[in-house]
């Protein structure tokens, strides 16, 4: 790709994909516009590091949308046998990038080689650059490349157009972008997001995909959302797997990061809990009402005035709500609180006073950049500044020293602000903090349009609404660090705080922190979990956070869910049923309400608490097969929740299937999304399926199909896949509990079998260290084995690491086989195994075996 521009509007057609990167053509016209005439290929040269450094030069120029770059630098490097980088600049002026210390990646060289020497270099005679895998060709004339697949010889990326195409060649512009691709006419296409997609997670052709972090509400459909992830996955059913390129992809923008155990167990929040009273009454009922909850939230409603890092002395005393503390965590539950990024402007308040002194805000014309949040007139750090990220870990340090909060919530960071444009205090008047009124610009502000910064040449469909890009954000004409212009960095400004935040946490704790941020971007996975921001409470938002969630797994961001039950307005009761059933899979679950909308925790609806004890209660018992996602995730990218073509990757019926997700490999969650339905259609691919629940069969044929399942209000349907060996536990109130009950197996054949395999894992640690991983003495990774073969089961383990799993006493104390050919098709083992010693050898006749054998 040439360099990512985080501004970036994507539009697809049929045959094509145009990724516009930085600005793009009329949004909501679905045909191309031919704008440039291409660059022409003038020499070309190979370096000792094995790339390919060439110049293109300008054909005819046209000013459309800017003046075209006369000469073009173009670079390509076999990074790795299976990523190619192509990095296309200006040659003779150094254009704006993301900053190499925020993405791992490789640096280019810089523009300082002799471009003279390279213009008297000829065209290399071969037009072919190659991998063991793959082969990069171009064209010289207008210049195009190509890349393809040796090993099936598939064309991956095409950007040759001819005269019966509907695309151009290379446009460069300073801002307007143009790389175009052929793709295969049946393609299906994942990825570009944050937006919520209304057809499901398949791109749709025609629509067009328009990336720049911004606060619209999720219920805006397709338009752009918090974060940018310029990426996309090309599902054909041969080649890599999409397991093997979120690998990929992982490796190189960051694995995602490793989560505390709890971050798995169920969170409560709520914008609106007045005071810590309210607050210790929630966690009381759901004690009462038997649901389990591990994580309990403040909204701003905690602070004085809305302002970071403060409490408000009479709604939330200190000594009290440190005593609340020592009594949660004391139970192993934790606390969290939200941060936003805007610091108000109070010449009273210590975090405003430190961050001027420091000179940590984003400026416009030499004075900080004033705009408009929560508490009134703020501005904004910038976070791209290091002596911001400094001011921001001690201001994180002193509130931890004052509340020791177990994570933080960084909200409104795209970054969100009420008004638009220059703003000043209107003197004598004191803007509204808070709620209602404060939701509307009390400031003076002139739109400012006076720079192509504010007002670029192409406009860019921001909003939805193609408001201008300033619109209700920092003015893109405003500056951060070392001249940096927000046009440039206005996507990574949530990604910069992220990692900041990170940073801060975890030199303070010297723990794993808790990041959840609502705006992402291109490796913010290996920092924080997010939420999918405001939704409603809604049949459609239910049915859309499924797409959603399975699409940040593409992007690198495992740890993600939506507000349960819906953000605003009032769910109806079935609806939050219904909700929970789902978010109780999400991989990070948490119920979350607007200020305005009427309470909505789980116990205060009698159905709704027992659906949440079914569903909650499987995810308890599921803890550590999630955690053990999450290790998967960390050390291969692999997503906790996936669409079910991650395990069918041939099964084309399930391609665009968006109503049903697997957690892991082979846990499949078939939910009830509409109104009044008792039962659902669930796609089962090949196979023979467990219910989870009540371990019944579901058998399929080879092709699968569609079946029609019983679900009740309160009856979520989840099955397990035929060869697989799942790890549970007992379950419990609160993690910290449910981790230290005796495990139990669940062993899957196909139904009737007389011989078959299966297989599983487990990983556990300290969940206090910051890292995640073997070998440091404090975790165990387990491999499970199951075979039957003419009426003997056979069930071991190979263990690495088993010391700490010995250590900590866990047992497990039955493993279910299902699916051996007659006695009812199941058997339980009732064991008395050291976790880390299973190895057990039973024929049908003996199911009731006794001891792991602790060899
Ligand atoms: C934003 C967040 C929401 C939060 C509210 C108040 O709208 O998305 O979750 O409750 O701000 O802080």
């Amino acid at each position: 790709m040439a360099s990512l521009h985080p501004l970036a509007t994507l539009f697809l057609s049929y045959l094509l994909l145009t990724l516009f990167l930085s600005e793009a053509k009329h949004p909501t016209s679905s045909k191309s516009t031919i704008i440039g005439q291409g660059y022409r290929l003038i020499s070309i040269e190979a370096d000792p590091n094995g790339a390919i450094t060439g110049l293109l030069q300008v054909k005819d120029k046209n000013n459309i949308y800017g003046p075209d770059i006369p000469l073009l630098r173009f670079y390509v490097k076999h990074e790795t046998e299976n990523r190619l980088r192509v990095h296309i600049t200006d040659a003779k002026n150094k254009r704006w990038e993301v900053p190499y210390n925020l993405l791992p990646r490789e640096q280019p060289p810089s523009l300082k080689q002799n471009i003279k020497r390279l213009k008297k270099k000829k065209p290399l005679s071969v037009s072919e650059y190659s991998s063991s895998e793959l082969v990069f060709s171009y064209t010289s004339d207008p210049f195009s490349f190509a890349v393809k697949r040796k090993s099936n010889a598939d064309t991956l990326f095409d950007s040759n157009s001819n005269n019966s195409d509907s695309f151009g060649p290379l446009v460069f512009k300073d801002q307007y972008l143009e790389i175009s691709t052929k793709l295969p006419t049946d393609a299906s296409l994942y990825g570009f997001g944050e937006n919520t997609q209304p057809h499901g997670i398949k791109l749709h052709p025609n629509d067009p995909y328009t990336l720049y972090t911004t606060d619209a509400s999720a219920i805006n459909l397709n338009t752009d959302l918090y974060g940018s992830h310029p990426v996309y996955m090309d599902l054909r059913n041969e080649g890599p797997t999409p397991l093997n390129v979120v690998d990929q992809y992982t490796s190189f923008i960051g694995r995602p990061a490793p989560m505390p155990y709890w971050a798995f167990g169920f969170h409560q929040c709520r914008w609106g809990y007045h005071n810590l009273s309210v607050v210790e009454d929630v966690v009381e009922n759901y004690k009462k009402a038997k649901i389990p909850l591990d994580v309990i939230w403040n909204d701003d409603d905690h602070m004085d005035g809305h302002k970071d890092f403060t409490l408000n002395p009479v709604n939330y005393p200190h000594p009290k709500l440190l005593n609340f503390l020592d009594r949660i965590h004391s139970i192993g539950m934790k606390y969290i609180v939200i941060n936003d990024p805007g610091i108000a402007v109070n010449s009273s308040y210590g975090v405003y006073q430190r961050g001027l002194a420091n000179d940590v805000f984003i400026k416009y014309e030499g004075e900080p950049f004033l705009a408009q949040v929560w508490p009134g007139a703020v501005y904004f750090p910038d976070f791209l500044n290091p002596k911001t990220v400094s001011w921001w870990g001690d201001e994180i340090r002193r509130f931890h020293e004052l509340v020791p909060v177990d994570g933080l919530w960084i909200d409104m960071n795209e970054a969100s602000n009420f008004c638009s444009g220059k703003c000043t205090i209107p003197t004598g008047k004191v803007c509204p903090s808070g709620t209602g009124p404060g939701w509307v610009c009390c400031l003076d502000c002139k739109n400012i349009t006076k720079t192509r910064w504010d007002d670029p040449p192409y406009k860019i469909n921001a909003s939805g609404l193609q408001a201008p890009i300033g619109f209700k954000t920092i003015a893109t004409s405003a500056v951060h660090y070392n001249g940096v212009l927000e046009y440039d960095a206005h996507s990574i400004y949530g990604f910069a705080q992220t990692i900041a935040t990170h940073k801060a946490l975890q030199g303070l704790q010297g723990k794993r922190p808790f990041i959840l941020s609502r705006s992402t971007y291109v490796g913010s996975g290996k920092y924080a979990a997010h939420w999918t921001g405001d939704n409603q409470g809604t049949w459609e938002d239910l049915r859309y956070s499924i797409s959603t969630m399975l699409n940040f797994g593409i992007f690198g961001v495992p740890m993600v869910g939506s507000d349960i039950c819906g953000f605003y307005p009032a769910p109806t009761e079935e609806l939050c049923n219904r909700w929970i059933e789902v978010g109780a899979f999400y991989p990070f679950s948490r119920d979350h309400a607007n200020y305005y909308s009427p309470r909505q925790e789980l116990y205060q609806w009698e159905s709704v608490a027992e659906s949440a004890r079914n569903a909650l209660g499987m995810r308890y018992k599921l803890l550590p097969y999630l955690y053990t996602l999450n290790y998967e995730a960390h050390i291969r990218g692999a997503p906790i929740a996936r669409p079910l073509f991650f395990s069918f990757p041939n099964y084309v019926q399930c391609y665009g299937l968006s109503t049903q997700f697997l957690l892991g490999s082979g846990l499949m969650v078939s939910p009830v999304l509409e109104q009044g339905k008792t039962e659902v259609k669930a796609l089962f691919p090949p196979g023979t399926w467990y219910n989870l629940f009540d371990l019944t069969q579901v058998i399929l044929s080879k092709d699968g199909n569609y079946v029609t399942l019983n679900a009740p209000l309160h009856v979520v349907n989840v099955h397990l896949h035929q060869n697989t060996i799942l790890p549970m536990q007992q379950g419990g109130m609160v993690s910290k509990d449910a981790r230290m009950t005796p495990f139990r197996l669940i062993v899957t054949f196909p139904a009737g079998a007389n011989e078959g395999e299966a297989k599983g894992n487990l990983f556990l640690d300290d969940d206090e260290l910051p890292e995640m991983k073997l070998g440091n003495g404090y975790s165990t990774y387990i491999d499970f084995h199951a075979s039957v073969k003419e009426g003997t089961v056979k069930v071991w383990s190979e263990v690495q690491e088993g010391k700490f799993a010995l250590d900590k006493g866990w047992v497990i104390d039955t493993i279910n086989v299902l699916g051996l050919i007659g006695n009812g098709a199941r058997a339980t083992m009732e064991i008395d195994g050291t976790l880390s010693y299973v190895k057990i050898d039973t024929t049908e006749q003996s199911y009731l075996y006794g001891k792991g054998d602790g060899e």
